[in-house]
């Protein structure tokens, strides 16, 4: 059957186009930028991606806003109501409105296919990549719209398939990323959003990226994200090697430690024999559930309304 899917296999183009040798030394390590080709697979088209909305399951999606308060962004979750997806888009076009829909692998599988052959691809270029819990999201968001400073727990990249964003990547330690701060990502206290002051923009990374273009960084890289002045479609990626796996597990018991246990872990290094205990120990707190209590409760609270001027009205608030 012809999924429709970008077929490499069958093709001599590959999906990245511009790899160099050296970018095997780079892969997960520093960022990398390189071209693509995920457009050509007719996958992220306005009109393929409408009609995916319609029935994209609710657990797997995340409508967002977000208003400054105060001079602090005040971020809401939103929920599809029954807005079409030719609706919703127009709503992102013109309003200010940022939708996730995640695990898109698992909802249809063109996208799955698509996913396979970008590691596929990746684990060819790189000498003993090996990779697992692929993952891949599909990002629409209004003009202007801005993902604040955060940081996330698996290997990452961004592909742009329309309009251009501005991404600032920053350095994976403190004072950007404190090791107790990433240790309560990990455990879920708190979202992946961090603190951020303006002066840390002097050690960013700064990229533009262009329909055709995507980077790929560091492990656990704050970074932040600032769309032009036009409709963004954007790809994530993202994966898990057997090292990032182990500097999850050692960040993880790390938190339980000084959290539950007073303790100050003296290292999150991965190498050695340490992460194995901690692998043990993060395994046995989530066995027990003792994870759950300090997970973030999301309120839903508007709806789209490609009429309104922001995209979106408000509903009564209601919890997802
Ligand atoms: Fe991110």
């Amino acid at each position: 059957m012809d999924t429709g899917a970008f077929n490499v296999q069958a093709s001599d183009k590959k999906l990245l186009s511009d790899w160099q040798p050296h970018y095997k030394d780079l892969f997960g390590k520093y960022t990398i930028k390189l071209q693509h080709r995920l457009k050509d697979s007719g996958l992220f088209s306005e009109e393929v991606l409408g009609e995916l909305i319609e029935t994209y399951p609710r657990a797997l999606y995340n409508l967002n806003t977000a208003g400054a308060e105060k001079g602090k962004l005040n971020w809401r979750e939103g929920y599809l109501a029954d807005t079409s997806g030719k609706d919703l888009i127009k709503a992102i076009k013109n309003g200010h409105l940022w939708l996730n829909l995640r695990r898109v692998m698992d909802v249809d599988k063109r996208y799955a296919d698509l996913l396979q052959q970008i590691f596929d691809e990746f684990e060819d270029k790189v000498p003993g990549l090996h990779t697992f819990k692929q993952n891949m999201g599909i990002l629409i968001s209004s003009p202007n719209m801005t993902v604040p400073y955060h940081c996330d727990i698996p290997g990452q990249a961004l592909w742009q398939i329309e309009g251009r964003k501005k991404v600032y990547i920053y350095p994976n330690r403190a004072p950007f990323l404190p090791h107790e701060t990433l240790e309560g990502i990990i455990l879920g206290e708190t979202e992946e959003e961090l603190s951020y002051h303006e002066w840390y923009d002097d050690h960013a990374e700064i990229h533009v990226l262009s329909p055709g273009e995507m980077a790929l960084w560091d492990l656990n890289a704050p970074h932040r994200v600032v769309n032009e002045d036009c409709l963004n479609i954007s790809v994530t990626t993202e994966h898990y090697t057997s090292d990032i796996r182990k500097s999850y597990a050692v960040n993880y018991a790390n938190g339980v430690l000084r959290r539950r246990f007073g303790l100050s872990p003296a290292t999150n290094s991965i190498g050695g024999l340490m992460p194995y205990p901690k692998a043990a120990l993060t395994l046995l707190w989530k066995k027990l559930g003792l994870n759950k209590k300090h997970e973030v409760v999301k309120m839903v609270s508007f709806k789209p309304d490609p009429k309104a001027d922001i995209g979106y009205v408000d509903v009564e608030p209601f919890v997802r």
